[in-house]
């Protein structure tokens, strides 16, 4: 489904001397089936854009729409909320504190049950997505508060994605997995976009946006700064420099190699594209070596 923003301003403790723009102004489109990801300083309104999403915070001015179906204003009455949290799930930043249910089993089924699955349909994708994000099967009868940090992290993902939502929120969901751990869940997101699904995440680690997004928003201090492809943001190395912000790690190492004289028509910003542009220049040097 398609997301965009028109005129979106937040406002914290609105009309208190504690008033404070959480958003300001902010316009975008995000486009059906893609993966966006949100990159910006810590405080600088992250959480708070994808909370509109789903209006867990409403729109102080302006509007969300979320493909023809909803628009989330300051309006929003608790009547439309359900279908649209339905259509459009979300990851917490901390999503050890969205487990609440006595069992794993029970956790995951929550929202397929809340969204009117039957009780075999909201089971068995719970079973499917255990798997799906790398839980044994044992642990479906344990507490989730038995569970280690990543491992609850992966319940909690299981138990958004089994309600099937088309828009599919993640305020950095692999912090705190190893890196392994995390290769896999991020396949798994690739996946979910691949079957026609919007995925939009919230991320500090650039490595990450080269390798999955197909665009990238930058917030500072609640506006919009960019929103473009990860490719065309990462040669900007003055601007993101000037923003404190960092390059993929690839990119950085690219243009260590660029002060040395090394000539790239463009900075690589994954490993592929770095053995692509390497490969014909020391492929001739191995020949030679050889
Ligand atoms: N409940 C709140 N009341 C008042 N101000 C808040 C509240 N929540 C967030 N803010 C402020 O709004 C701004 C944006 O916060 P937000 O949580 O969206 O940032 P973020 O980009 O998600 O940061 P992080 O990377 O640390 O998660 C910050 O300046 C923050 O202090
Ligand atoms: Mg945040």
């Amino acid at each position: 489904m398609e997301i965009k923003f028109e005129n979106v301003s937040y406002i914290y403790s609105q009309g208190t001397e504690l008033e404070k723009y959480g958003l300001s102004d902010i316009n975008f489109k995000i486009q059906s089936a893609s993966f966006t990801a949100i990159v910006g300083h810590t405080g600088s309104g992250k959480s708070t854009l994808i909370h509109q999403i789903n209006a867990l915070l409403k729109p102080s001015k302006g509007n969300v729409r979320i493909g023809d179906d909803f628009i989330i204003n300051n309006e929003i009455t608790g009547k439309g909320l359900k279908p649209l949290r339905q259509k459009v799930g979300m990851v917490f930043q901390f999503p050890e504190n969205q487990l609440f249910e006595e069992t794993v089993l029970k956790d995951i089924m929550f929202g397929p049950l809340n969204f009117g699955f039957s009780k075999k349909e909201a089971e068995d994708s719970a079973y499917y997505w255990l798997e799906k994000v790398g839980l044994d099967v044992s642990l479906a009868d344990k507490s989730p508060f038995e569970l280690s940090g990543g491992q609850m992290r992966r319940v909690a993902i299981a138990g958004v994605m089994a309600s099937n939502p088309e828009v599919l929120i993640l305020d950095e969901p692999t912090a705190g997995l190893d890196p392994v751990g995390q290769k896999e869940i991020l396949a798994l997101f690739k996946d979910y976009q691949h079957q026609g699904h919007t995925v939009v995440l919230v991320s500090h680690d650039m490595d990450i946006v080269a390798n999955y997004a197909d665009e990238v928003l930058v917030l500072e201090a609640g506006q919009l700064l960019r929103q473009e492809a990860p490719q065309t943001l990462f040669q900007d190395e003055k601007w993101l420099h000037q923003h404190a912000l960092n390059q993929p790690k690839v990119t950085a190492f690219a243009q260590q190699l660029a002060a040395k004289g090394f000539k790239f028509e463009s900075m690589p910003i994954t490993m592929a594209e770095l053995v692509e542009v390497l490969t014909p220049k020391l492929g001739g040097k191995l020949a030679e070596d050889g």
